[in-house]
């Protein structure tokens, strides 16, 4: 009996297959729950601050290979071919191959904006990439692809598939898309403006409920980048990043992803406008002890939230 349930089975999962490879955009398991999501987030952002590999990445200003973890046990990782990918400042994070927006050179990272020469060409939000599904994704991740490092010889199982997952749920619109938060703009510093419809006061409030514990009551009690910016600054020159660091909390630190896995994507997105609305204002979020200049009154990243 079971031999003539089979090929019935066989079937209906192959056309289950084929009717989702039919669609343009496979959706994201519904397994992968927003704790899972955050944790892939943060991975992307700065895999070796959050996993349990130990991984110390070469320094590329040294001539020396000098890092330590990974297959060749110098903080290098390889490609699918089994030889090393050297470090030439991307610094094996997925932010800084793919871009914070995931469209490699054509995104923030690309030729036209910040122009870092570690970029790949396309990512997952590239057009190029919209049907290839999660399966494929995790195998690129696990054992390279077009200049990505083999991660599987670093990452676990699961800790790839929540990237992977991380990556289609913004792709697909399940967590805020990088377009609902900013633009790239060819002219604006560090290429990007921020997008309209925030509300400062609805951001002054959620910053005070949400980040002044720890950051201050005006965002300069955590100085970043050894001394260089207060919270406030770093929105204002880095509003892509800051957005994306804010949902999921910073890798390997005390801050955690937002707890806003009961809300819809559009509020998600609405709460990260409306902070980034607010931290735009200079008086009310100095630079505190940072070392880095204030932006001037015509800086065009924060638009008409900066204050
Ligand atoms: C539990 C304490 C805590 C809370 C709450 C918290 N943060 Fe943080 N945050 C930290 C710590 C610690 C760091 C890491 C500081 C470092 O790397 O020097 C950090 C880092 C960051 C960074 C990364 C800066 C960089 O280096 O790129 C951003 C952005 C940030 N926080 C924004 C926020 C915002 C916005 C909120 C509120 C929505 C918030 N944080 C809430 C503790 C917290």
């Amino acid at each position: 009996m079971g031999r003539k349930l089979f090929p019935g089975l066989l079937a209906a999962l192959l056309l289950g297959a084929c009717a989702q490879e039919q669609e343009t955009v496979a959706p994201a398991p519904e397994s992968a729950s927003f704790d899972t999501l955050m944790a892939g987030a943060r991975l992307f952002d700065m895999w070796y601050d959050e996993s349990e590999a130990a991984f110390i990445p070469d320094d590329e200003e040294t001539p020396e290979i000098d890092g330590s973890g990974g297959p060749n046990g110098n903080g290098t990782l390889n490609g699918p071919d089994g030889l090393p990918i050297g470090n030439d400042g991307h610094d094996y994070r997925f932010k800084n191959l793919f871009g914070w927006d995931m469209r490699g050179d054509a995104g923030i990272y690309g030729r036209e904006h910040q122009a870092k020469a570690w970029v790949l060409a396309t990512g997952p939000l590239s057009a190029a990439h919209t049907r290839i599904d999660r399966a494929e994704w995790i195998d690129r991740l696990s054992n390279g692809w077009a200049g990505l490092p083999a991660y599987g010889e670093v990452l676990t199982v699961s800790e790839i598939a929540s990237l992977v997952d991380f990556m289609l749920a913004v792709r697909d619109g399940q967590l805020p898309r990088p377009d609902d938060l900013y633009a790239l703009n060819v002219d604006a510093p560090r290429g990007f403006i921020l997008a309209a419809g925030g509300n400062s006061e609805r951001g002054h409030a959620l910053y005070a409920e949400q980040c002044a514990d720890c950051h201050g009551a005006d965002a300069t009690k955590i100085i970043f980048d050894d001394g260089e910016q207060s919270l406030g600054q770093h929105a204002r020159y880095f509003g892509y990043a800051v957005a994306m660091i804010t949902l999921a909390g910073e890798p390997g630190s005390e801050m955690q992803a937002q707890p806003w896995g009961d809300l819809s994507v559009a509020e998600q997105t609405q709460n990260l406008l409306d902070l980034l609305a607010a931290l735009c204002d200079r008086e009310r979020y100095p630079r505190g002890a940072g070392s880095d200049p204030e932006v001037p009154d015509d800086d065009p990243r924060c638009r008409e939230y900066l204050r």
